[in-house]
């Protein structure tokens, strides 16, 4: 049985953080570690839901993660889906599914107009097809500083 959770400030401590890391360096492996600073900024916002999926036999263990922060726009609220993994031996089981039917939930329920995720090739573009999302024609750009 899986339980999807919020990410609490409160509940940010190392061993969290080593989870969190776990996964995040299976999307992008090129990437510094959050550090327990970074986590604790990032569950402060206020705009913002990170979903771990616990496995409720092994509770220590973090199956899954993702994130949706939203933002007010010209547009309305939009949604921005992030940093979703499923660990890499609980996948093709349904909790990126989940995960995916949890934010469009929750942005519904804050009547979002849109979400939106970006992906690549590498990052199962089927995926998010699957679930309803439309690919859009444009170029994401970005610089860095
Ligand atoms: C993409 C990801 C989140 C999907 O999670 P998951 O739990 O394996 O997905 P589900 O079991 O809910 O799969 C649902 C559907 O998505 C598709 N899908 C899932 N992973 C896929 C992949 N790697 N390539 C192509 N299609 C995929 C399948 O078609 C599946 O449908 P099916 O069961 O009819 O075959 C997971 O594979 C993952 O963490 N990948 C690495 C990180 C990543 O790419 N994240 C996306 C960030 S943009």
């Amino acid at each position: 049985m899986l339980q999807i959770r919020r990410l609490k400030r409160n509940q940010v401590d190392e061993k969290l953080l080593s989870e969190i890391n776990r996964l995040w360096l299976q999307l992008s492996p090129d990437s510094e570690p959050l550090t327990l600073a970074r986590l604790k900024e990032i569950a402060r916002q206020r705009f913002y839901c990170m979903a771990i999926l616990k496995n409720r036999s092994e509770p220590a263990k973090i199956a899954a993660i993702g994130s949706i922060h939203f933002v007010r726009d010209f547009h309305g609220l939009i949604g921005y889906v992030n940093n979703v993994v499923v660990n890499k031996n609980c996948r093709y089981a349904g909790i990126g599914t989940k995960i995916e039917e949890h934010f469009t939930e929750l942005a519904k329920i804050q009547g979002a107009k849109f979400i939106d995720a970006t992906s690549n090739d590498k990052h199962a573009p089927e995926f998010w097809l699957k679930h309803g999302w439309q690919k859009r024609e444009t170029n994401v750009f970005r610089k860095y500083l």
